[in-house]
């Protein structure tokens, strides 16, 4: 067998066969594998230099250089599958390794939140006065003393205007207080807008209460107001029952029991017959003409009715809770026993 130089010589084939075998064995990643692949296996390696070098040899030479060569390839092609096998392998268990899941893993859950109870009152009860063509109206915690009580026709020495039932805030010539009930809301919408007015006012009211089972310092009312050509009680008493049984059911019964609040004239304390006993609801009454008058209304041309009542106490009622601090104490484990979106 003779030679064509240095580029076909058969110790030339066994050197670039051995290179390639060396570097195959020694890729230790696929990238690695690729690179030797360039050199030592694709179009450029010597093995295939050395097979296009076949075409400018003697006919004689040719099959057997072509032989020696063929075999060459073969088995750097077989030692490249192999390793690049291998090396897959390697790849595709370590991958299973790093990016295993256990899925027995117990999940971890983000709460979602959820909404407490009283909110879920209050929006239902919003929801309804609007459906009857109510609007929602809304006041400032912090009120200014003379919407509180003058407004509303509660004169200077009334008791409740005493420290035992209301929060003054200091300096106490800003006349400023933490709102005693949701009717400074009345006294702002009459003052603000112009009949007729059909609001529903929720809204969070504060008295110096202790906390206990039936009592909070911080509060929750609402408050309704009508002033309309020709209300009349039997308006208010028609929408009270449309309230109750909303709230509580088709089946509750109301009563109205005489009663006195400087801002209303006749007043009554509205009550509720559920699971068989009267329960004290809120109060309410036709607007005293007083209250009109100093809201800039004339008596003459418009009536109105108000009421107002507590929404814990509803809630509570409605649900059998019968500790407050259930209520107020924001433990989740309450909120999620209503359902309400704490999971
Ligand atoms: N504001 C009164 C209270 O807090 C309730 C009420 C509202 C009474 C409207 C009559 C009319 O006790």
């Amino acid at each position: 067998m003779t030679s064509t130089g240095d580029s076909l010589s058969v110790d030339h084939i066994a050197r670039a066969k051995t290179a390639a075998l060396e570097a195959i064995g020694k890729a230790s990643s696929l990238d690695a594998l690729k690179e030797v692949k360039i050199h030592h296996v694709g179009d450029k390696s010597e093995l295939a230099k050395a097979n296009q070098a076949l075409g400018k040899m003697e006919p004689t030479d040719r099959a057997e250089f072509g032989k020696v060569i063929g075999q060459a390839k073969t088995v750097v092609a077989d030692a490249f599958d192999d390793r690049q096998g291998v090396l897959e392998k390697e790849r595709d268990t370590k991958v299973l390794i790093e990016e295993r899941v256990d899925v027995s893993i117990a999940a971890r859950r983000t709460p979602k939140g959820g909404l407490h109870p009283l909110t879920v009152l209050t929006n239902e009860i919003c929801d309804l006065f609007l459906g009857l063509g109510y609007r929602v109206a809304e006041g400032p915690e912090l009120e200014a003393e003379w919407l509180n009580f003058d407004v509303l026709n509660i004169p200077a020495d009334h008791p409740a205007r005493t420290m035992q039932d209301t929060f003054f805030i200091e300096p106490l010539d800003s006349h400023l207080v933490l709102r005693t009930h949701t009717s400074p809301v009345q006294a702002r919408t009459m003052l603000t807008q112009d009949p007729p007015i059909y609001v529903i006012c929720p809204g969070r009211t504060y008295r110096a209460d202790e906390l206990d089972a039936t009592h909070t310092p911080v509060f929750s009312q609402v408050e309704g107001l009508v002033i309309d050509k020709g209300i009349t009680m039997a308006d208010l008493k028609g929408t009270l029952d449309y309230f109750a049984r909303a709230v509580f059911g088709p089946d509750v019964k109301t009563r109205l029991r005489p009663s006195f609040f400087p801002f209303t004239e006749p007043s009554a304390e509205v009550d509720f017959y559920f699971n068989g006993r009267w329960i004290e609801w809120g109060g309410c009454g036709m607007v005293n003409p007083k209250v009109l008058v100093a809201c800039g209304i004339d008596p003459e041309e418009y009536s109105g009715f108000a009421f107002g009542m507590g929404l814990e106490r509803t809630l509570m009622v409605r649900h059998g809770i019968t500790d407050m601090h259930d209520i107020v104490e924001g433990d989740i484990r309450f909120t999620q026993a209503f359902g309400t979106g704490v999971k």
